[in-house]
């Protein structure tokens, strides 16, 4: 083992015994390579997040010319910094409906936090509604709302957390009535990414708005995995046509820094600036640097016609995959796949068969029997035959 390794596993704290322990010495498009010069297809694109490819070199650019101007400079929320308002005045602009005002955070787990305060501040409520299987990240509010029993294995042994939250089934209409007058918020996945994606029934996020305006509850979308053109628009919101009232944004937000955000309309966010003031406080949140990759991201998508091209490249890779004998089924929005192989056995066997073949991809959350793809949404019609081709070769070999 070299001495990078030794100290990897001596001073860099792991998340799992197992670490997969491949060393990254340079990352282009929809490739990284090994210091040996190994290639590997990222399927992963760090979980949704490089969706204008590694080392973009517009987004690149943003970095360098920001860092080099200014950086930090006070904490988020007082002065005016161009980066931050060019990038939430392009955004609003996108975002569904009336949402025009952007709460700049670190990381989709902190949105997740911004946007549960806010709709408790607003509605005066305190019943938080999530869905089982959900994902919204690992601090203890996001935690909190890893709808149980299902949820329960990731949380237990964190309790206590959060009171007063409940979960339903996604995509179980009638469960849609244990929202009450009592609940301050819905949050829910438009698509559900660790749960193994699965998308919405045909009319479900529909009855979930009409449910919520009943009773006065607000409707948040965790965007975080399914936005910035994943699944085939820029929004999935915009994709199934509901607007929420708080969406939550991360991962590819940042153009591959770490950028999160909780938007909702003026009159909601505001509630966050009184009784008391300062509801939320973030030292790095908007980061300009961050804003500054963000916008360059968003603006290649949008000038290369990237989102537009995302729905053709997802049905390629589901007719190169779907009828070999080892795929049970594919569940799919857009570029994000679940490939399912029906047992966790032969899941673990592959993820063996891919790191030796130059595949990088995983498992989900709360669905360990189905390999994941989600690769940068630049990557050619050439890369997604070559990747598919080799995916292939490894299920010959399950
Ligand atoms: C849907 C969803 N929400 C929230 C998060 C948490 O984001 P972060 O890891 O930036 O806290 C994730 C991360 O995987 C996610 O997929």
């Amino acid at each position: 083992m070299n001495i990078l390794r030794k100290r990897f596993l001596a001073h860099v704290a792991q998340t799992s015994p197992e670490p997969m322990m491949v060393e990254v010495e340079r990352a282009e498009g929809a490739f990284f390579y090994t210091p040996e010069g190994k290639r590997y297809y990222d399927l992963v694109a760090g979980v949704s997040v490089s969706n204008v490819g590694h080392a973009n070199p517009a987004v690149v650019r943003a970095v360098q010319e920001q860092a080099a101007r200014y950086m930090h400079v006070m904490v988020y929320g007082e002065m005016v910094e161009r980066p931050q308002v060019e990038y939430a005045t392009r955004i609003a602009a996108l975002l569904p409906g009336a949402i025009d005002s952007v709460y700049f955070v670190n990381s989709g787990a902190e949105a997740v936090e911004g946007a549960l305060k806010l709709a408790k501040r607003y509605t005066g409520r305190t019943e938080m509604i999530s869905m089982r299987r959900a994902y919204h990240g690992s601090t203890h509010g996001a935690m909190s709302m890893m709808g149980a029993p299902e949820g329960e294995e990731w949380k237990g042994a964190f309790r206590p957390l959060l009171p007063d939250v409940q979960a339903i089934e996604f995509n179980d209409f009638a469960s849609l009535e244990r929202i009450t007058r009592r609940t301050a918020c819905v949050l829910a996945e438009p698509v559900q990414g660790e749960a193994g994606v699965r998308p919405p029934a045909p009319g479900y996020l529909e009855a979930l708005r009409r449910r919520c305006d009943e009773v006065g509850a607000l409707l948040l979308f965790d965007e975080i995995q399914t936005g910035m053109g994943r699944t085939g628009a820029m929004f999935a919101s915009l994709k199934y046509g509901v607007e929420p009232d708080i969406v939550c944004l991360a991962k590819a937000f940042g153009g591959g820094m770490p950028l999160g955000a909780f938007a909702a309309r003026h009159e909601i966010m505001a509630t966050l600036q009184r009784d008391p003031v300062l509801g939320h406080i973030t030292t790095f949140g908007g980061h300009p640097v961050c804003c500054a990759a963000g916008l360059a991201a968003l603006d290649y998508l949008v000038e290369h016609r990237i989102v537009e091209q995302v729905e053709r490249k997802g049905v390629l890779y589901e007719e190169l995959l779907r009828d070999h004998p080892a795929v049970v089924g594919i569940r799919r929005s857009g570029l994000l796949l679940a490939v399912e192989l029906g047992a966790s056995e032969r899941l673990f066997r592959m993820m063996a068969l891919f790191k030796e073949e130059g595949i990088l991809s995983d498992w989900f959350l709360y669905c360990d029997t189905a390999f994941r793809i989600s690769p940068p949404l630049t990557i050619s019609e050439e890369e997604v035959r070559d990747s598919a081709a080799i995916v292939r070769r490894c299920l010959d070999r399950l």
